[in-house]
């Protein structure tokens, strides 16, 4: 069954209907010949979150499984907490959304929220090529406005993305769990030393947001080599390719292959 979303309206439940999901009071929102529907407000349309370059090259490089190991550590926790409602805020292509949803149990549902309707595009399409478009939703929304009810998720994963606490706590049932993925300090560090003269150290926030609390932080670090294509996809998906100038980029043109450290913090928060 496929979770239900509320009206960004009124906040009454929405219903699914031929190509559109509609609430009792005939506020109507398309579905999109992709398979995701479009909350977002007017004045929201223009933020588009990532864009299709990005999320294509997101694809493809999760896709070569480099980032499975902190996919593996999520899983675990997510498996012990037996969820029912899923909700994956600032989903992007859906790469983790439908790789977890397909070690959990069938009546386990994921609702995937971005901001982006091209990456929701992806997300929908690699929910039907898994087989798991009866059991996922993919809704463009913005974080600081999520389309559930109050207290109707079990667990929230936020993966690199926004977090407004206020939301999470609003929409999370009391001792839901919330998994948060952030880089650490050193995370792609040879990526960046390839292409910078001076590398900056990523600046983690380790701590639960506003009304949760902390259970564990796991610190996931290895290294990975990566070649070709997949070392350009790599740079294409982090925000780096919109911040560094074309002579900057064009250095790693120049490389073959490079070995890179991953360094994932995974914080596991309880709301409280
Ligand atoms: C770095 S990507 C991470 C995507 C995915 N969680 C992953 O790890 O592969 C960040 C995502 O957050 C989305 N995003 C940015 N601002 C947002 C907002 N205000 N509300 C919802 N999503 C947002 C972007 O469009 C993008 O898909
Ligand atoms: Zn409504």
């Amino acid at each position: 069954m496929k979770p239900t979303l509320q009206c960004p309206v009124c906040g009454e439940p929405l219903h699914p209907e031929v190509q559109s999901i509609r609430c009792g009071n005939r506020h109507s929102f398309d579905r999109s010949r992709y398979g995701y529907v479009n909350l977002l407000q007017k004045q929201k349309k223009k933020l588009r979150g990532d864009d299709a370059e990005m999320i294509r090259a997101r694809r493809a490089f999760l896709d070569s499984g480099a980032y499975l190991p902190l996919l593996e550590k999520a899983a675990e926790y997510a498996k012990a907490a037996h969820p029912v409602q899923i909700a994956d805020i600032g989903c992007g292509e859906g790469w983790y959304s439908c790789s977890l949803m397909k070690m959990l149990p069938e009546e386990t549902v994921l609702t995937g929220i971005d901001i982006s309707p091209d990456a929701l595009r992806y997300a929908a399409k690699r929910a039907e090529q898994c087989g798991l478009t009866a059991r996922t939703e993919w809704a463009a929304a913005s974080v600081s406005r999520l389309p559930f009810a109050k207290e109707s998720c079990d667990l929230i994963l936020n993966f690199f993305a926004p977090c407004e606490a206020g939301e999470f706590a609003r929409i999370l049932r009391q001792e839901g769990l919330l998994l948060r993925a952030v880089p650490l300090e050193r995370h792609l560090w040879e990526l960046k030393q390839a292409i910078y003269a001076e590398p900056y150290e990523n600046r983690p926030v380790l701590q639960a947001p506003e009304h949760f609390d902390l259970l564990d932080v796991k610190r996931i670090s290895y290294r990975f080599s990566v070649s070709g294509q997949q070392l350009r996809n790599l740079f294409a998906m982090t925000p780096y390719a919109h911040k560094t100038s074309p002579e900057d980029a064009a250095r790693l043109n120049a490389l073959d292959s490079l070995e890179i450290q991953a360094a994932f913090g995974l914080l596991i928060c309880r709301r409280r």
